[in-house]
C-alpha cells in the first residue's frame, strides 16, 4: 500500500506561503556554503526545492531528497535540470557516505517524532564529509521577552496546528524538549555554532562541523 503523502494538499501552495518568509534563511545558507567553499550539497527533506534553486547559480552539485511525491513534483517543475532530486526516505538515502561538504536540514526535524528526527540527523552525519558542515534551520527556545513568546506560542504554534494533528503533536514535543538546542545537545557529535537567528529569536540557523568519521558497516567492506 502507498504511504499517505502528508504534503499532497499543501505542495502546490507551499512556495506561495513560505518562499518570502524563508528568503533570509535561504540567503544565509547560500552565504554560509560559499564561505565554506561547499561544492557538493545535499538538502535532506528539501520539499519544493526552493533552497536548492537559491543555490542553482553557485557552481555547486545539488541534490534534494524528499519522500513526498507532491513536493518533489513541484520541485522538479520549478528547478533547472542541474538539480538532482531523489524521492526517498531521508533516514536512509543509500547514498555513499562522507561525500557532501554541505548538508541542509531545514524545517524538517520539528514535525517528526524523536526517533525519526534522530535518524534523519544520523543520516546527515553519515553523508557529510569530515571537513563539511550540516546546516540546520528550525524552531528554537524563544527568548523570554513578550513579543518573542507571543510569536512562538500564538504565531508559529497556529501554523503548526494548521499543518495537521500529528504534525502539531510532534511540534509540541519538539518545543517541550528544548527545540533545536535540546535536540543538538542530546545528539550532536560535532562542533556546534550559531549562524543566525530569525523572527525575534524564535528560529535559529545552526552549523554542525567536525563530525567524527562513521565506521563503515561490515557489509560494505
Ligand atoms: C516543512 S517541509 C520543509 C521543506 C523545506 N526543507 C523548507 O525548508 O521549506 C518538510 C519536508 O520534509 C519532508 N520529509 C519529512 N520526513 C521525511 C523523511 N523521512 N524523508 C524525506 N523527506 C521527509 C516532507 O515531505 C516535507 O517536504
Amino acid at each position: 500500500m502507498q504511504n499517505h503523502d502528508e504534503y499532497q494538499n499543501t505542495a502546490r501552495i507551499y512556495d506561495f506561503l513560505f518562499s518570502r518568509p524563508l528568503k533570509r534563511i535561504h540567503e544565509t545558507i547560500r552565504t554560509c556554503l560559499n564561505h565554506n567553499k561547499a561544492k557538493n550539497v545535499i538538502d535532506l527533506c528539501c520539499g519544493t526545492g526552493k533552497q536548492l534553486r537559491v543555490l542553482a547559480d553557485q557552481d555547486m552539485m545539488l541534490t534534494g531528497v524528499d519522500m513526498s511525491q507532491a513536493m518533489l513534483n513541484e520541485a522538479r517543475k520549478k528547478s533547472p535540470s542541474l538539480i538532482h532530486y531523489l524521492e526517498t526516505d531521508a533516514r536512509n538515502t543509500k547514498l555513499p557516505a562522507a561525500q557532501y561538504d554541505g548538508v541542509i536540514i531545514s524545517f524538517a526535524l520539528h514535525e517528526k517524532n524523536a526517533a525519526q528526527h534522530e535518524s534523519i540527523f544520523k543520516e546527515a552525519c553519515r553523508l557529510v564529509h569530515p571537513q563539511g558542515h550540516i546546516l540546520i534551520a528550525d524552531y528554537c527556545i524563544p527568548p523570554e521577552e513578550m513579543p518573542s513568546q507571543l510569536l512562538s506560542t500564538v504565531g508559529f504554534q497556529s501554523i503548526e496546528r494548521l499543518a495537521g494533528i500529528n504534525h502539531y503533536h510532534c511540534y509540541k514535543d519538539w518545543m517541550g524538549s528544548d527545540a533545536v538546542e535540546g535536540f543538538l545537545a542530546r545528539n550532536n557529535p560535532g562542533k556546534l555554532s550559531l549562524v543566525s537567528e530569525y523572527y525575534m529569536g524564535c528560529i535559529k540557523l545552526l552549523s554542525v562541523s567536525g563530525i567524527p568519521q562513521q565506521p563503515i558497516p561490515e557489509e560494505v567492506l
